[in-house]
């Protein structure tokens, strides 16, 4: 019998357990269904593609602020700082003045002038990493491109971009829904020591600005002078949460995916570099490195005749909307011609939509060119691609790969 077969007529409550343990079969199961399913923690999941894209900039809901970590228990301490300090929960006034001294540095025509370093990056990794044979793809390759291109943008020292990165992987684990309380300790030392890292690079450039990013930030943050010293700090911290595992978890699935296949795609993409776009949105809506958006319902929501109470978490999933029948034909069929358009649902919508995704575009892009280019034979050893994670930002399993 069908998953949806066993259960009644109204939607179903699920653990973090069952929904991580095979979160596209659940979701391919229920979304004909069900508008949504509940967690045990309370949050609604939707599923479906229409109502996913209404709802993330829908004046039924708005963002999240600290409802999700409340219900976990977490009433003060670091976390409680951070998520109640950042752009990504907060509203209106409030989410405008933390948002606008950032937002003119990641705009895309900013966002350009850094491909070149990237590319050589990539390049260069590549070389390096690959000269010998074998790469672990996603601890010498995925992660070293995002972190060192974060750590440029904000003037750290290649040196300290290994203890910067270890920090952000441990924070960022509060994203997924690997994360348990036994965590709770370790998430508050790694923020307390990125928060510190973060506040000495600001004093820094506010005694000694340069012509850099944060030096921009800094000065724009004090002619404001609208956000609080801990403000100011959680702001980074965000950009430094956003921009590293995800980006790191995007590069493994992607370049796992094309590796995978069994149709000469990857050897393809060496004659057709303008595929590397299609690459990238495809690999993004098939197996999404972040998998929802996070929402809060202002008033009572009805979806085909079931009611998301008003004051409920919400986690519209991207997941699951991706692969909606109703919007993408074959929807589990991976398609580099699918026509997917400019605004791709994975980056979020409305006035929350990822600050990062010119930045995470490029990443992507250089790369797989990087790799592709290379005209290495390019296999995947034994062990297959395992993503991890039904929501929030998921993780990867280590990939190795090798040439012939
Ligand atoms: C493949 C990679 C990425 C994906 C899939 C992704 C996805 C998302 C999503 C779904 C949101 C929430 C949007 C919403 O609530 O409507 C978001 C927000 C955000 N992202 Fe990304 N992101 C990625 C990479 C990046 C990068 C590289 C950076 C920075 C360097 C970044 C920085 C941010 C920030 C700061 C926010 C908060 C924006 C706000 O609340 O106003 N992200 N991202």
């Amino acid at each position: 019998m069908s998953l949806a077969g066993k259960i009644s007529v109204s939607p179903p409550m699920l653990s973090f357990a069952s929904l991580n343990a095979a979160p596209h079969e659940f979701y391919r199961e229920l979304r004909p269904e069900f508008p949504f399913v509940q967690r045990e923690d309370g949050a609604f999941i939707v599923l479906r593609a229409n109502d996913v894209q209404t709802l993330v900039s829908d004046p039924r809901t708005r963002q999240i602020e600290t409802e999700l970590i409340r219900a976990r228990g977490i009433k003060g301490g670091p976390v409680m700082d951070l998520v109640s300090s950042s752009l990504l929960f907060s509203n209106g006034d409030i989410h405008r003045r933390r948002r606008q001294p950032l937002s003119r540095c990641f705009a895309f025509r900013m966002m350009e002038g850094l491909r070149p370093n990237v590319r050589s990056l990539a390049e260069e990794l590549v070389t390096i990493k690959l000269g010998d044979g074998q790469m672990k793809l996603r601890d010498d390759y995925a992660a070293a491109i995002p972190a060192v291109t974060i750590a440029s943008i904000l003037g750290i020292p290649r040196c300290d971009v290994p203890f910067f990165t270890s920090l952000a992987y441990r924070v960022s684990k509060l994203l997924t829904t690997t994360w348990t309380p036994d965590d709770l300790p370790d998430t508050e030392a790694a923020i307390t020591e990125l928060s510190s890292y973060v506040s000495s690079l600001i004093d820094d450039r506010r005694k000694r600005p340069r012509p850099d990013f944060l030096s921009d930030y800094v000065a724009s943050v004090d002619e404001a002078a609208e956000m609080s010293a801990l403000e100011a700090v959680m702001q980074i911290v965000s950009v430094v949460l956003g921009g590293t595992d995800t980006t790191r978890a995007a590069i493994v699935i992607m370049v796992g995916l094309l590796l995978d296949r069994p149709d000469g795609l990857w050897q393809g993409l060496g004659y057709q570099p303008a595929m590397v776009g299609a690459a990238v949105s495809e690999a993004l809506r098939f197996e999404p490195a972040v998998a929802s958006i996070p929402r809060l319902a202002v008033e009572d929501i009805n979806l085909d005749g079931h009611v998301i109470p008003k004051g409920s978490p919400m986690l519209l999933s991207t997941m699951s909307a991706l692969r909606d029948p109703e919007v993408y034909v074959d929807p589990d069929h991976f398609n580099l011609t699918r026509p997917l358009g400019k605004w791709h649902p994975v980056f979020g919508g409305g006035e929350h939509r990822c600050l990062g995704e010119a930045l995470a575009r490029i990443e992507m892009e250089e790369a797989l060119s990087a790799l592709v280019n290379s005209r290495l034979a390019l296999e995947l050893d034994d062990r297959p691609l395992m993503v991890h994670g039904h929501a929030g930002i998921r993780q990867v399993d280590e990939l190795l790969i090798h040439w012939r």
